[in-house]
């Protein structure tokens, strides 16, 4: 009976230290259509930029903001980002395929769009609509 105590304390200490390594689980819940790069981003930048491109406690910016509107930052720029790396992000070409890069974009302007980010306008609109 000791030795089987052992081993499930090993195995539970395994699977705590499993769990902590393990990117951050995504908290939205997002249309089928979204679900492959939603997969894809949180195998692949979650650990950087956070559960849902949220950016919190991690190192890496938040991709849910104005400034990553394709207005701002187009699907080309995240693609040379992604596959190029900067300073301070490495590479990620040999993470990711780009049918998968464009899965993780399309996830990634979703949730822009439901997180109701907008371009601010340097004028302010004037079109009054009431
Ligand atoms: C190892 C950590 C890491 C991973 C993995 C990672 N990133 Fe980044 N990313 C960063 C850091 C750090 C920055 C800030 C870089 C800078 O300021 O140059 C960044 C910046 C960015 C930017 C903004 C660049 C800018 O000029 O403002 C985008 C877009 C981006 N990452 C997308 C992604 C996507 C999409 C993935 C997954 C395919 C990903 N990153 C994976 C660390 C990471």
């Amino acid at each position: 009976m000791k030795g089987l105590s052992i081993e499930v304390t090993l195995i539970t200490s395994v699977v705590v230290f499993m769990s902590s390594c393990a990117p951050p689980q995504p908290t939205k819940i997002v249309p089928a259509e979204f679900k492959a790069g939603q997969n894809y981003y949180h195998r692949v930048c979650a650990n950087c930029h956070g559960a849902d491109a949220l950016g919190k406690q991690t190192r890496a910016p938040g991709l849910i903001d104005p400034e990553y509107l394709s207005e701002n930052f187009s699907d080309e720029e995240i693609y040379i980002q992604i596959i190029e790396g900067s300073d301070k992000m490495p590479s990620q070409r040999s993470k990711v395929s780009d049918p998968e890069v464009a899965e993780i974009i399309k996830y990634l302007r979703y949730s822009q769009k439901a997180a109701g980010n907008i371009v601010e306008e340097d004028e302010p609109d004037d079109g009054d609509e009431e």
